[in-house]
Order: C-alpha cells, then structure tokens, then sequence
C-alpha cells in the first residue's frame, strides 16, 4: 500500500515536469493564439487567423512559416516580423486597415517570399523597407493609397517577379525607383495618376515582359519622348500606356513627336534642351537667355566708356575700364599715365 503511494508521488512529479517543460517550449517557440488555428508540419507552423476581428497582430509560433490575417482589422505593424518569425516564407496581411509600414517591419527577411498587404491604407512606403530581400517573389501592395514612390525602393529584391502597385494614388516616380530588379517581369502599375515618366524610370528591367500602365493621365506632349522611345526600342513590352486623351502611346507616330526629337533642339553656354508642351526649349544656366542661350548680359549692359566683358561659367556681364571691373566705365579715365576728357 505504502510502496503504491509511494510510486503515485512519483508518477505526479513526472508529469508536472513534463508539464512544465511543454509549457517553457510553448513560451520560448510562442504559442497559437486562440482565435487562430495553427497546423505544425514539416516545415514549421502553418498559422491561419483569417478574418478574426484581430487589432494587431498577435505573438505567433516562433517556427511560423505561413501566416494568414486577411480580413481583420489590424492598423499597424508593431513587431519585427522576420525577428519574432524568421522561417517566414509567406505572409497575407491584405484587406486590413494599415496606414504606415514602418521600415523594420522586413528586416531580417532574406527568406520572405510572397508579401500581400492589398487592400490597406497604406500611405507611403520608406526606401528601405523592402530591401534585400532577395527570395522575394511577389510583392503585393494595390489597392492602397500610396501617392509616390521614392528612389530605391525596391533595390536588390533580386529575384523578384510579380510586383503589383495598381489602385493606389502614385502620381510620381522618383527616378531609379525600380532599379535593381533584374528578375522582375509583371509590373502593375494601372490606375493610378501618373502624369509622366522619366526615361530612366524603368531601366535595366532586362526580364520586363508585361506593363500595365493602363488608367493613367499620361500627358503625351514632349515629355513623353524618351519612354515612348523607349517602349520603341522594347517593342516586346506588352503596355496599355495610354496618353490622357486615349491614344496608345505605343501608337503615336514619330511625325508626331518629331519636334520632340532632342537632335532638333541645339542650346549653346551649357543650356539643356527642355520639354515643353509639344517643343523642345532651352533652359539656359545662370544668365544666358535667348532661345538657344546665346545671349548674355552683354547684349543689353551699357558699360559707358569700357568693355563688356562676359564671365563663361555663367554669363555674367561686368564692365572692364582700363584694368578694372567695374559696373559702369563713366567718361573720365585714366589710360597710359594719361588722363582723357570725352
Ligand atoms: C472591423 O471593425 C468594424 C468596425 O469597427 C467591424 O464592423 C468589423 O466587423 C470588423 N471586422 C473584422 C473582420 O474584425
Ligand atoms: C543590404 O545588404 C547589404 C550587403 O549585405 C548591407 O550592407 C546593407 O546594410 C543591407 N541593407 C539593409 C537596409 O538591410
Ligand atoms: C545591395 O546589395 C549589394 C550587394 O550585396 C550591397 O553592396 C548594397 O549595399 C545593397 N544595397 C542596399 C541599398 O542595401
Ligand atoms: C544597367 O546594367 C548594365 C549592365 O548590366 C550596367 O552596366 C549598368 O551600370 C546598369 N545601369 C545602372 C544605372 O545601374
Ligand atoms: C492624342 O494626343 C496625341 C499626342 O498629342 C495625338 O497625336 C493624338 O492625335 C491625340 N488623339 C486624339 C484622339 O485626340
Ligand atoms: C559668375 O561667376 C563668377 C566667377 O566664377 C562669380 O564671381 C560670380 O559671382 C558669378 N555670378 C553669378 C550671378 O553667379
Ligand atoms: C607711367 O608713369 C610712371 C610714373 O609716373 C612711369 O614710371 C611709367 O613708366 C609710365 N608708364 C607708361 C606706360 O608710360
């Protein structure tokens, strides 16, 4: 009987143990939330809270390699998700409320394949933000209210292939914003409020097969010049680019932009050849005008008595009396030890 008790006492303290020890791994691997449902696999914990009236996000199983929180109303992104989660593979947070991304939310993310964050608020997104990420495949930020982009946005996403940024309120694109994405082939840029494009805007896309531009107020005057030449020259791009009037880009005729060819616009004195309108204009550094910045001050500086004398760098008129610089050569002056009256 006693030796009974004895090993019940033992069997208890086995188990507490045990106990204990599921709860520390529960602590330190982070446990399912209660409201979502999580299904451990080879791979990791693959986490589903789908549309569960969630705030924020919740603390989640270290080992989370796929996590679903589509429908629900988070606002913001409090937490490092690659930190807290750094087997993370694939992550839907779209159809939420978010406004910002702060620009740790990705760090850490070298593994991160397929980002969806559609449908949000979102109002900007930093530079940094999805940096180096390089198994980064799809990256899904439309239906947002972002209003432009910065340079290097997405530099070094080197294997990205799917980048989806329509129904937002882009109205500018800083050059070299796409830069650094030699994989990508599906750019998604309709509907949004883009006006023009740089010529640059879309370099070095070697892999660029689809570009949906469609549902953009392209103004197709002189501006358009060098990405209609370059969508000329990639003639394989298959582009909805529309001007605001509904013309295809890739349908205007070179008749057409023949004003805007840059070999029918020379500018002297360093001036560089503008788009304006449907011409080309010079805009002239420092005081050069004139239509092709031949004109200096000179040709309108009264000097008096002296010579006008231009400064090249920048077209800067002063009046040289004798050996001096002078504003004005007044009538009276001193040459060769001797003094004339006029
Ligand atoms: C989000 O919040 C709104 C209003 O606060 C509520 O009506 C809606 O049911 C919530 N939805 C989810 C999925 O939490
Ligand atoms: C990206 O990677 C480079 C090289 O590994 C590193 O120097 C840089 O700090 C990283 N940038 C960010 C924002 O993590
Ligand atoms: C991009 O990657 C290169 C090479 O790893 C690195 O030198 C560079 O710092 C990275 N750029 C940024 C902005 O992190
Ligand atoms: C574009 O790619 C070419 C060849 O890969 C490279 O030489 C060039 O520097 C790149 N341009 C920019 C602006 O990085
Ligand atoms: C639209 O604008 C382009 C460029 O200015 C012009 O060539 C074209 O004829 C216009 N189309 C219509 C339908 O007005
Ligand atoms: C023009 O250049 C000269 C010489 O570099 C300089 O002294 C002068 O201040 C400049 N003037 C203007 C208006 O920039
Ligand atoms: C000007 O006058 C000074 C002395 O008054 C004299 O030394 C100098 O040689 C003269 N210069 C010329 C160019 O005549």
């Amino acid at each position: 009987m006693k030796k009974r008790c004895n090993m019940n006492i033992m069997s208890m303290d086995i188990i507490l143990i045990f106990v204990f020890a599921v709860i520390c791994a529960g602590l330190v691997k982070g446990t399912c939330p209660s409201t979502c449902s999580c299904v451990d696999d080879s791979s990791g914990s693959h986490v589903n809270c789908y549309s569960k009236y969630l705030g924020r996000i919740p603390t989640l199983p270290k080992d989370t390699y796929y996590l679903d929180l589509r429908y629900n109303n988070i606002t913001e992104i409090d937490v490092q998700l690659c930190k807290e989660m750094p087997q993370l593979h694939t992550i839907y947070i779209s159809f939420n409320l978010i406004i910002e991304i702060p620009e740790t939310t990705f760090a850490d993310c070298e593994q991160l394949y397929r980002i969806d964050l559609q449908y949000n608020k979102i109002r900007s997104i930093e530079s940094n933000t999805f940096v180096n990420m390089t198994n980064l495949y799809q990256l899904y930020l439309y239906n947002n209210k972002i209003r432009s982009l910065v340079s290097y946005t997405f530099i070094n996403l080197t294997n990205l292939y799917r980048l989806q940024l329509s129904h937002n309120e882009i109205s500018t694109i800083e050059p070299f914003t796409f830069m650094g994405l030699p994989s990508l082939q599906y750019l998604y840029l309709h509907n949004n409020k883009i006006r023009s494009l740089e010529s640059n805007t879309f370099i070095n896309m070697t892999k660029l097969y689809r570009l949906e531009l469609s549902g953009n107020p392209l103004n197709c005057d002189c501006s358009i010049f060098p990405f209609w030449s370059w969508l000329i020259e990639r003639s394989s791009i298959g582009t909805t680019a529309k001007c605001s009037n509904g013309t295809l880009v890739t349908s205007l005729q070179s008749a057409a932009l023949e004003t805007c060819h840059p070999d029918n616009c020379q500018c002297f004195n360093g001036g560089k050849c503008e788009a304006m309108g449907y011409e080309l204009i010079c805009d002239c550094i420092g005081q050069w005008t004139g239509r092709f910045c031949q004109d200096s001050q000179c040709t309108s500086f009264d000097c008096g008595f002296g010579d006008c004398y231009i400064e090249p760098v920048n077209g800067t008129a002063q009046c040289l009396c004798d050996d001096k610089y002078v504003n004005y050569c007044p009538g009276l002056y001193q040459s060769n030890n001797q003094t004339f009256e006029i």
